[in-house]
């Protein structure tokens, strides 16, 4: 049995700009229908990727290969991929049929075929019956479902999204992670989409590559970057952490003691990182990884115990924040347990926090 071809490979794909790289060997392959991000900070290179695949940017170097064919001498025009821009640059003068068939039409298709397929793409977009309307009749997230039916209806083996909810407000923007997920799996499409939105990625993607000053620094499902990061990049990009730096006091395998530049004794794994004694070293731990108690002994069975006082209490729902400052003055972010037993919390009150050291995770810092 053979296993089907990925729809896009990028094999060593570089791209230099005079003596500055902005993308640097980056090999990733996205299988087909899936949903794959890249996401990383502004300048990291995504864009630049983007265009080369979509054949606006020629690569310095590496191959490209949709359906297993090297798409290297194919015009943008005749790649089988789309690129959705984060200013969706539908036509106003066009009623919202004319824009979703555009690109039917100039391929040359026969009005009732192009009618057909805007009906069937606006009812799978949830907006049946709305061809005739005009562009400015209709929402940020309706004119943003129209322009992805605008690309879909193309039947591209590929659809390349350009942080498309960037102009978009929060609240547009929360729902609409929700949408693209569901059009995604509607039209069976592959996605490559980029943001630097983290939260973006991690809500829709099967597969996320996470990028750094022109590299992948790890490729992985959400959970995987989340839970186990392979590099300090990824530990503090993704997600939130609490990050002190210091150095390897004691070593035990994958078990570590670390002495904060600050002063405080904390433990930490490194799996698969090899850290040993006097190692410079930056730990990251999740806020909610930290237990809090008012009564240190409650939290004698953790190995890493840190007294301080509360800061500041952020209420945000589910995601509440207890900021405590520790004994050197650095501040530690705990999420709040939702049983409301800390409510009561005021600022400057003495507390306790404790974690388990293999919650804490130590990489080796590349700068002394
Ligand atoms: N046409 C260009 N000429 C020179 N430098 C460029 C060009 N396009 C992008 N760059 C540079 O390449 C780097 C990556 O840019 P880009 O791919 O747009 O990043 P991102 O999309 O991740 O924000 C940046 O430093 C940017 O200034
Ligand atoms: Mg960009």
């Amino acid at each position: 049995m053979t296993t089907p071809l990925p729809d896009l490979d990028c094999d060593a794909l570089t791209k230099r700009f005079g003596a500055s790289t902005a993308v640097d060997h980056v090999s990733f392959s996205v299988r087909a229908g899936s949903f794959f991000s890249i996401l990383g900070p502004s300048g990291c290179g995504k864009t630049t990727i983007m265009r080369m695949i979509a054949g606006f940017l020629e690569p310095s170097s590496g191959d490209i290969r949709i359906k297993g064919r090297s798409v290297l001498d194919v015009p943008p025009n005749k790649r089988p991929v789309n690129m959705v821009f984060q200013h969706l640059a539908l036509f106003p003068m066009m009623n919202i049929a004319d824009n979703i068939g555009y690109g039917l039409r100039r391929k040359g298709m026969t009005k009732p075929a192009i009618a057909r397929k805007v009906d069937e793409a606006l009812e799978r977009i949830g907006l049946p019956g709305i061809g005739a309307r005009r562009v400015d009749e209709l929402s940020g997230g309706q004119k943003q479902r129209v322009a992805i039916a605008r690309c879909m209806v193309l039947e591209p083996d590929v659809l390349l999204l350009d942080e498309p909810l960037g102009a978009l407000d929060l609240k547009l923007r929360e729902h609409m992670k929700v949408e693209l997920k569901a059009l995604q799996t509607a039209f069976d499409t592959t996605f490559v989409y980029i943001t630097h939105d983290q939260s973006e990625a991690l809500v829709m993607s099967d597969t996320i590559a996470v990028m750094n000053a022109g590299r992948f620094e790890q490729m992985g499902t959400a959970r995987d970057l989340y839970y186990r990061p392979q590099t300090a990049f990824v530990a503090g990009f993704v997600g939130d952490a609490n990050r002190w730096q210091g150095r390897v006091a004691r070593a035990e395998g994958e078990a570590l003691e670390i002495k904060t530049d600050t002063g405080l004794m904390l433990r930490a794994a490194s799996p698969g990182r090899k850290l040993t004694v006097g190692d410079r070293a930056e730990v990251f731990v999740r806020p909610e990884a930290i237990r809090l108690a008012e009564d240190a002994a409650e939290l004698a069975h953790f190995d890493t115990r840190i007294s301080g006082h509360v800061a500041t209490i952020l209420f945000n729902g589910a995601a509440s924040r207890v900021i405590v400052t520790d004994p050197s003055g650095a501040d530690i972010g705990v999420t709040l347990p939702q049983s409301g037993e800390f409510a009561h919390l005021t600022r400057g009150a003495p507390i306790h926090v404790g974690w388990s050291g293999d919650q804490g995770n130590a990489f080796v810092m590349t700068r002394p």
